[in-house]
């Protein structure tokens, strides 16, 4: 007779590996939840899976030449075990659909972000001796009624999604093509997953989407616009906005994040909430993209210059000392050098606690792709960055020179990379913190004397 024991023991392994942006490493969660719900567990280790999958991301070409490397690698796992199930996972598996299961012979399965529910089925075709694909996006699948295990977790901070897929189709992005339509999640399942990770512990939540404030929950489906909703619709409506407020006062003491804000939708009523209510971090990721408003138009991203410089002033006169975080792209089609100057002196006014900033990678079937030429040579896109990095470098350590003498709170998230002597975590602009370990522990909120300061890190002491 088979008993209990022995089945669990007898569990599948499975092994994921998460590339791209928080929201695909948010996805792996839910992708663990819904195979450990069907007779799986997962390991950190490659080398005992039975099933391996990349969850992976497709933003630029070097993200999915990472992917390609990887597989090349796997191959020698699979040599080793031959029943070893491959699945690639995510945005370049819907971006590139069943061209990946002929380029890459070694993969078994290939799913799109809008059919996790469908894995165990897939893995289970592939056991009958096939190779599985679903890549069917939805209009209405939020995952909602899961509740995530963690994975990887320094148990905390945690993501929690709030909405899925981006209906902005910025010309040179791909994400409205492997992640489909924009939709929100249930404000009540969003509560409840935000109570249960206070209940286990966490500290600090991340509300994700890829715009979050044109969040707007009335009911569920595709996204609509507040004025085309139905009187009785808009009564019952949610938007970002109040549902910042909810979750605020849900989990009082608990740290809120949120990430990404869209310069086009952000509103005064968003910052005032932010300002309300102490455990919301004083804090806003807010892309640019470029300084340029010819390159804007070009981008389709909806504003000007002059509208996101506006964007900046109205958050820093509310809020004088929020952090604000930025992505710029350099290089984009038709950029000249005077967009390019114009980039360097938006990152100037701005005066931004960091930014990400990319060369522009032009990626199959956008808008950008069809209509405009990526005209701009490596070499000027190169050095185009180089210039953008040295200039908000010099920023950033300006802007982290200023705390020094300053007692700033940090939430512990662990050990620092470098010393296993010095506690990391983030102050409230979310600005990496290093001190050396008293009697303090992870998940402590501490009031620490900063010292010095780098271009990424803040050194200080307890007080
Ligand atoms: N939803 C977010 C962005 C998600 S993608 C927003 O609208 O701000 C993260 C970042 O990747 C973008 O902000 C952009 O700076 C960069 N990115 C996207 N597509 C890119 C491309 N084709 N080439 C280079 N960088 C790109
Ligand atoms: Fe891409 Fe634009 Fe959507 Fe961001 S808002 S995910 S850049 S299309
Ligand atoms: Fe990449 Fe998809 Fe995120 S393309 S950046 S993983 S939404």
């Amino acid at each position: 007779m088979v008993n209990q024991q022995s089945i669990i023991q007898n569990k599948r392994k499975l092994y994921i590996e998460s590339y791209g942006c928080a929201m695909n490493f948010s996805d792996s969660e839910i992708i663990a939840t819904i195979m450990t719900e069907n007779g799986f567990e997962t390991t950190n280790n490659e080398f005992e899976a039975d099933v391996i999958f990349l969850n992976t991301c497709a933003i630029r070409e070097n993200a999915e030449q990472r992917i390609r490397d990887r597989l090349k690698h796997l191959r020698s796992n699979k040599k080793s075990n031959k029943d070893l199930i491959i699945g690639v996972l995510g945005c370049m598996a819907e971006r590139l659909k069943n061209k990946l299961l002929e380029e890459e012979k070694l993969v078994d399965v290939v799913a799109g972000p809008d059919s996790y529910r469908e894995l165990p089925k897939l893995v289970a075709e592939v056991d009958d001796g096939g190779r599985a694909i679903n890549v069917l996006l939805s209009r209405e699948e939020t995952y909602g009624d899961l509740n995530p295990i963690r994975l990887n977790t320094n148990g905390v901070s945690a993501f929690i999604s709030i909405m899925r897929g981006c209906d902005n189709m910025c010309s040179f992005c791909v994400v409205p093509y492997t992640r489909g339509r924009e939709r929100s999640r249930d404000p009540k399942s969003i509560l409840i997953e935000a109570k249960e990770l206070q209940k286990n512990g966490f500290k600090e939540i991340t509300l994700l989407g890829q715009n979050v404030n044109s969040y707007l929950w009335f009911g569920g489906g595709p996204k609509k616009e507040f004025k085309s909703l139905t009187p009785e619709e808009q009564i019952n409506s949610t938007d970002f906005a109040q549902l910042l407020e909810l979750v605020a006062i849900e989990v009082p003491n608990m740290r809120i994040r949120y990430s990404t804000s869209h310069p086009r939708d952000i509103t005064e009523n968003v910052v005032h909430v932010m300002n309300k209510y102490e455990n919301i971090c004083n804090y806003i990721h807010l892309p640019a993209q470029s300084g340029s408003s010819k390159v804007l138009e070009l981008m389709s991203r909806n504003y000007t210059r002059e509208w996101y410089l506006d964007k900046i002033y109205m958050i820093r006169s509310i809020i004088p000392n929020c952090g604000i975080s930025c992505d710029i792209i350099a290089g984009f089609c038709s950029e000249t050098d005077e967009d390019h100057k114009e980039t360097l002196s938006l990152i100037e006014i701005a005066q931004f606690e960091f930014c990400y900033m990319y060369k522009y990678s032009e990626r199959p079937a956008t808008p950008a792709a069809k209509k405009l030429e990526d005209n701009i040579p490596e070499s000027v896109k190169g050095d185009r960055l180089t210039e953008i990095i040295k200039l908000q470098n010099a920023i950033s350590l300006k802007k982290n020179m200023t705390y020094v003498h300053q007692v700033v709170e940090v939430l512990i998230e662990g050990d620092s990379k470098k010393s296993k002597d010095f506690w990391m975590g983030r102050n409230d602009q979310n600005v990496v913190v290093v001190f050396p370990k008293t009697t303090e522990s992870k998940g402590d909120k501490v009031k620490i004397l900063i010292e010095n300061a780098t271009t990424t890190t803040l050194i200080g002491k307890p007080i």
